[in-house]
């Protein structure tokens, strides 16, 4: 394949061949292909003459086409052969234009490719599905003082001969892959690059003078890859692996068979003005790509059903590897207050879906690339990893990924392989968590019998709007680890809970030893101790010998079960547990308070100063990132519109992205409202890259009462424009999330809705549903409780908190 790009143009010119095999006599083929135009096409059996197509019939909506032939092709191997221009397009996918400035301040554009889910059909016509696998021969024609990158390694570079300005380059033959996988690039880039310890050349690519921003994700990937080959007992298939900062980005990075593409946040550290929080970032980014070039490129899901399972493991598997590189950083716990969290709040609504859902369209694809998959699906095979065991759980993987290689698997599979490792009931454990939505409360009371606590176990659906009052049960086989205060941080018994109730013994418990479930909070559900249990507990939180993510976990499932319309008493939120642990929920009430008229304690509200010390969402997360960030915020808050300028000023001149980044999603803090105008102008601007107007509108909404409804209008009158953008992807997704998500009252709930009515978005319409659902979860909150939290949080006035 011949692949022509020439700067300043819109169009490429691609001469493709394919080896196929016609399984049945026919005269049509039928392929994938959207904003391609096709110039001639033929096919030659191996051995005989060649036939021209003489029809070319674009099924546009389905994005098809069929090559009609004038005589029947019949069963046997042979070559396609098509001609065809295609477009270099700016919409983020498929084969399209990324901007950037030299270093003395032209602009320039770079050619590169994002084909998952479903675009390598805008870059060739193909079958463009996960489980067609083939080998990819890729050339690329491309100026000569251009870098050109696929995922294998060079095998031949000569001058193009009709323009001395071209070069022609030739890539090694790919392994059996799938389409989605496939990449090119084409701009100017500077490397560094070093070997793994097992022999992988690892370059990492960056803008042009930037070179020394490369240093830490390559010291990152030269570590991971031997992890992972060792973890799988698996070698690393390809010769190379290149790793690029692309600055027009619209996920957070791609993992390309040996040539994954990221964010410039994603990748890139300044040794001396990153900080800590972008440099965990990027080794989990890293550690999660990397994951997928053994499960998913040499292992790859059947079909998108299974997509979950791709990224719901390298979700998981990323904070094991960070955990194995960089121990210092506790990254677990992040996974607790980010991932964990996040799901459950998610999962628990009415319109959560369960984690594995049958995909038809693309736009359906689309849709499921939200925190069910990614971290629902993280928690649950950590929470097996757990029930099973390392050893075993290791043993498994390495069957499955033998058993499967350069082929397809399905969900299934993978437990079968776990089941045959660990000889436990994998099958029927998971099928409960991945095939029906929502996750169970588990109710625990405790009664002393000599010198024993017998513990009496209820499950039953969790919901955010209270005690369920389905009329199904639904039930979940759920591994439970039990611990005492004679060892807080080793499990005293573990069960599977397979029914919905149960009666546990635990034998030599003294009266005075408390007894807790869910060590580490690792079980994807919540408990509900009773309040003696619960009593006998808070000594523990008090003195921290119960470790952070267990307080963390506590203090989660109380809050939850506090909020909303549960009917407890809001005198819970005194609650000593919740008084005393780290508290990230407690950013959610503070979105809330900002509603009542007259409310301005919002950004008052803290973190008590022993908990900095103590757990490391605040050594991380608000790490040097969030104290420049406050900085803003306080700045902006009360500034005015020289403020803003000085910002904006700032923003111009900040060389990383990190920092414009950092800068953009605090605008929204400023309060006049002819100024917070002027911020939403400003996200739409040139100034601000495509795949980041999204926060800079959601920092609006999320900065002040009013951004909430400033950004909402201007949502609703950009609609047209950023749909256009966005549409199709899980960007549009994310920006309605952030605009809608925070309103609290019941009117609200029904604009939103009676907007995506006249204005529908295919790939969102999950989460308008869920936004819809949250406002009026909000809202009867707010009704119920607003008093009593103002009353809470202003006694636990504290140094203020990040926004
Ligand atoms: N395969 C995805 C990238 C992707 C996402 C492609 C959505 C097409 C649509 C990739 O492995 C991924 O998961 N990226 C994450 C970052 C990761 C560290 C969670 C992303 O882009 O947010
Ligand atoms: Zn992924």
């Amino acid at each position: 394949m011949v692949l022509k790009p020439w700067q300043n143009c819109h169009f490429f010119l691609v001469l493709m061949e394919f080896l196929l095999q016609v399984k049945n006599a026919t005269n049509q083929i039928v392929m994938n292909c959207a904003d391609i135009d096709i110039i001639t096409a033929s096919y030659a059996p191996e051995g005989d003459e060649e036939v021209h197509a003489t029809g070319f019939n674009y099924q546009n909506e389905d994005e098809k086409v069929t090559l009609s032939f004038p005589s029947t092709l019949q069963k046997g191997t042979g070559t396609l052969k098509i001609d065809f221009v295609g477009e270099l397009n700016d919409k983020m996918k498929g084969f399209y234009r990324s901007k950037y400035s030299t270093p003395s301040g032209d602009t320039r554009y770079a050619a590169v490719t994002q084909f998952e889910a479903t675009d390598a059909r805008r870059a060739f016509p193909c079958w463009d599905e996960p489980a067609i696998k083939a080998t990819f021969d890729i050339s690329l024609v491309v100026p000569k003082d251009r870098v050109a990158l696929s995922n294998m390694n060079v095998v031949e570079r000569r001058p193009y001969p009709d323009d001395e300005s071209l070069v022609e380059v030739k890539f090694a033959r790919s392994p059996v892959m799938s389409t989605y996988l496939v990449a090119f690039v084409v701009g100017e880039y500077d490397f560094v690059e070093a070997r793994s310890q097992d022999g992988v050349l690892v370059r990492v690519y960056t803008p042009v003078g930037k070179a020394e921003q490369g240093k830490f994700a390559l010291e990152v990937a030269a570590k991971t890859l031997p992890f992972y080959k060792d973890y799988f007992n698996v070698p690393y298939p390809l010769p190379k692996i290149d790793l690029i900062a692309i600055a027009d980005f619209a996920a957070g990075a791609m993992e390309n068979w040996g040539l994954v593409t990221y964010r410039e946040t994603a990748l890139l550290i300044d040794p001396k003005n990153s900080c800590s929080s972008s440099r965990q970032w990027v080794a989990l980014v890293v550690g999660h790509e990397l994951a997928h070039q053994w499960f998913g490129n040499l292992v790859t899901m059947e079909w998108w059903t299974h997509l979950w399972l791709n990224e719901g493991f390298a979700s998981w598997i990323e904070y094991l590897c960070v955990d194995h590189c960089f121990p210092e950083y506790d990254i677990w716990t992040q996974f607790v207050s980010a991932d964990y969290t996040r799901a459950q709040e998610l999962d628990a609504l009415d319109n959560s879906h369960p984690i594995e859902v049958s995909v038809g369209h693309p736009s359906e694809v689309d849709e499921i690339f939200d925190a069910i998959s990614y971290s629902k699906g993280a928690s649950v095979i950590r929470m097996l990893h757990d029930y099973i065991g390392d050893e075993d759980f290791r043993k498994g993987m390495n069957l499955y990924l033998t058993k499967f290689q350069q082929r397809n698997a399905a969900t299934e599979d993978l437990w079968e392989s776990l089941e045959k490792a660990s000889g436990k009931p994998i099958a029927a454990v998971m099928n409960t968590w991945t095939k029906q939505m929502g996750f169970p409360l588990i109710y625990v009371e405790a009664e002393q019998q000599e010198d024993d606590k017998v513990l009496k176990l209820v499950q039953k659906k969790f919901c955010a709007s209270g005690p369920y009052t389905g009329e199904d049960f639904p039930m979940w086989m759920v591994p439970i680890s039990i611990c005492t205060s004679e060892d807080p941080t080793c499990a005293k018994m573990q069960i599977l809970m397979d029914k919905p109730e149960l009666t546990v013994v635990l034998k030599d418990t003294k009266p005075e030893q408390w007894v807790k479930l869910n060590l580490g909070t690792v079980g994807f559900y919540r408990t509900q101790y009773s309040p003696a249990m619960l009593e006998s507990l808070i000594p523990a939180i008090r003195d921290l010998s119960l470790p952070p993510v267990d307080r963390l976990g506590l203090q989660n499932d109380l809050f939850s079960l506090v909020s909303p319309a549960t009917g407890e008493p809001a005198a819970r939120w005194e609650h000593p547990a919740l008084c005393h642990s780290p508290s990230p929920a407690l950013g959610g009430a503070r979105i809330l308070l900002r509603t009542p008229k007259g409310c301005s304690i919002s950004l008052d509200v803290g973190i008590p100063p022993q908990l900095h010390t103590n757990c490391c969402i605040s050594k991380s997360v608000m790490g040097l990132f969030l104290l420049s960030s406050q900085v803003y915020v306080t700045v902006l808050k009360h500034g005015d519109s020289s403020t803003l300028d000085t910002m904006l000023k700032l923003h111009k001149q900040a060389d990383m992205q990190e920092e414009k980044n950092r800068i953009e999603r605090v605008l929204g803090a400023i309060s006049q409202p002819e100024l917070i105008q002027k911020v939403l102008t400003f996200a739409l601007s040139e100034e601000v890259r495509p795949q980041d107007t999204v926060s800079v509108i959601g920092g609006v909404a999320g900065g002040s009462k009013q951004g909430r409804k400033a950004a909402w209008k201007f949502v609703r009158d950009n609609w047209e424009e950023l749909y256009n953008r966005y549409q199709g992807g899980f960007l549009i997704s994310r920006l309605i999330k952030l605009t809608v998500d925070g309103f609290a009252n019941d009117k609200m709930a029904a604009e939103v809705k009676a907007f995506f009515e006249s204005h529908p978005a295919p790939s969102a319409e999950r989460t308008v549903q869920q936004c819809c659902e949250n406002i009026l979860l909000n809202a009867a909150w707010l009704r119920r409780d607003a008093d009593s939290i103002q009353h809470f949080l202003q006694q636990r006035r504290a140094p203020p908190a990040p926004v």
